[in-house]
């Protein structure tokens, strides 16, 4: 019988795409995967150390796993990505029933490290993707693909430098070989992954570097693939090529997440973020003439050290110049070892409570706004599943809300245009047109 993975995703897309890798080369050597780490002879979890509840988490998660593993003591337990790569052989310190610790540049090594336990933090120079097995077939009509991974940034808050490394990009050649195999087991839709995913200059297979535009055009000539994204972006590498892309590439999504952190300029400068609030907005100014009907996202963190209550209104200020379509707030979590941690004087909790939602009712009616505005319109939606009621399909739309219809499951997979009748606060409801 064939051994069982059991494997968790916490934190960005990135770890889910991991996630899928690593299941690949496990598969590779045997294992299949289940949904029930009950049935496991094999836990991966695959971490995020982002904020400090993200990596409590785990812990949390690995004192369950604890029990399981004193019933079955040949239980493996294995921790990965950001947590692993930070905290290293304390993991094992602090929870003993860990097997092994891997970091996220060290996955295409798991076969070993399950063998032998062990931790594996190095940031070796070979490509692990291309010593990796590739991730078993999948039926959603949606994948992610990472082309860059890495961080050169520091902004003064985050972990991600430290946690993922430097700044790399996978080869162009390599992306156009794997976006086709996905194409070929019925992928429709790609999101491209990278920390600074508009910061890619990967090698193209013409000796130049590619900037991700020359990508994103390499990738809509694959037939079979319908819809291209990417995230997440630093709005310093936003290149004129990237925006008249938005402008050219029919396959390219209407739909950009762009994170400004915040709206005070003071704050984005102790952030380190190396531009100001109104360089943001112009550079939207920019991109809405490149596409006049893209949606903007964004990360917002409140409570920075020194935040002022008018620093926060300025906050809210530019959700007010923007109207982001959706957007993602949180409130300031210090990280060992970050510049901010010891710096400036920290916001008490329950300010930072209060701008949060603040900040949230801000979003959320922009949010509402955006989604009410579909009413009426017939929208090109890719069509994902059966969705809870009978006769009913989901999908979702070029803004990633959820559309449900009346269809049968032999849409899977396809763009259909669905006129939309009515708008709840968390999906659109409609019917297919024509
Ligand atoms: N590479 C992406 C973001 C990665 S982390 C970018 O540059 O935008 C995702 C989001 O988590 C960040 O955009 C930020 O809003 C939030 N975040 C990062 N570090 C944080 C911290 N220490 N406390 C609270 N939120 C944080
Ligand atoms: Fe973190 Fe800033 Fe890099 Fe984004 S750009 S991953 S927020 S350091
Ligand atoms: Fe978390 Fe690491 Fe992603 S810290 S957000 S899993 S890059």
């Amino acid at each position: 019988m064939a051994r069982k993975l059991f494997v968790k995703a916490y934190g960005c897309q990135m770890n889910v795409y991991d996630a899928e890798r690593m299941a690949g080369v496990m598969a590779a050597e045997g294992y299949e995967q289940t949904d029930r780490p009950e049935d496991a002879d094999l836990v991966l979890l695959n971490t995020c150390h982002i904020r400090e509840k993200a990596a409590e988490k785990v812990y949390s998660e690995l004192g369950r796993l604890k029990k399981l593993k004193d019933a079955r003591p040949d239980l493996k337990i294995g921790v990965a990505g950001c947590v692993a790569q930070a905290e290293g052989a304390e993991i094992q310190t602090r929870q003993p029933a860990v097997d092994f610790v891997v970091g996220p540049q060290a996955y295409h090594r798991l076969p070993k490290l399950v063998r032998d336990g062990g931790v594996d933090t190095e940031f070796p120079v070979e490509d692990k993707f291309a010593a990796m097995a590739p991730a078993p077939r999948r039926r959603a009509p949606s994948a992610f693909l990472t082309v860059q991974e890495g961080c050169d940034k520091f902004c003064a808050f985050c972990v991600v430098p430290y946690t993922r490394g430097a700044e790399v990009s996978r080869p162009a050649a390599r992306l156009i070989d794997e976006a086709k195999a996905l194409a070929d087991q019925g992928v429709r839709e790609i999101t491209l992954l990278g920390q600074n995913v508009n910061a890619y200059h990967g090698a193209g297979p013409d000796g130049a570097d590619w900037t991700l535009a020359r990508l994103l055009e390499a990738l809509s000539e694959i037939e079979g693939i319908a819809r291209l994204r990417y995230t997440t972006s630093h709005p310093n590498d936003m290149g004129e090529d990237l925006i008249e892309a938005h402008a050219g590439l029919e396959k390219l999504m209407p739909y950009l997440h762009l994170p400004v952190q915040s709206g005070s300029d003071r704050i984005l400068k102790a952030m380190n973020r190396r531009h100001t609030a109104d360089a943001y907005l112009r550079l939207i100014e920019r991109i809405r003439a490149a596409r006049p009907d893209i949606a903007l996202s964004g990360d917002f963190i409140v409570g920075f050290p020194g935040e002022t209550e008018a620093d926060f209104q300025a906050t809210l200020d530019i959700c007010e110049a923007v109207r982001y379509g959706s957007a993602y707030s949180f409130k300031y979590s210090s990280r060992p070892g970050t510049p901010a941690a010891g710096a400036g004087e920290q916001v008490a909790e329950d300010v930072k409570s209060e701008r949060l939602s603040r900040l949230q009712a801000r979003i959320e009616a922009d949010q509402r706004a955006f989604q009410v505005s579909m009413a009426g319109r017939v929208l090109p939606v890719l069509v994902e599943k059966a969705g809870r009621m009978p006769g009913q399909m989901v999908g979702k739309s070029p803004w990633l809300h959820a559309v449900h219809f009346d269809a049968g499951p032999e849409l899977a997979g396809q763009v259909a245009q669905v006129e939309i009748l009515e708008s709840a606060p968390n999906s659109l409801s409609g019917r297919l047109a024509g």
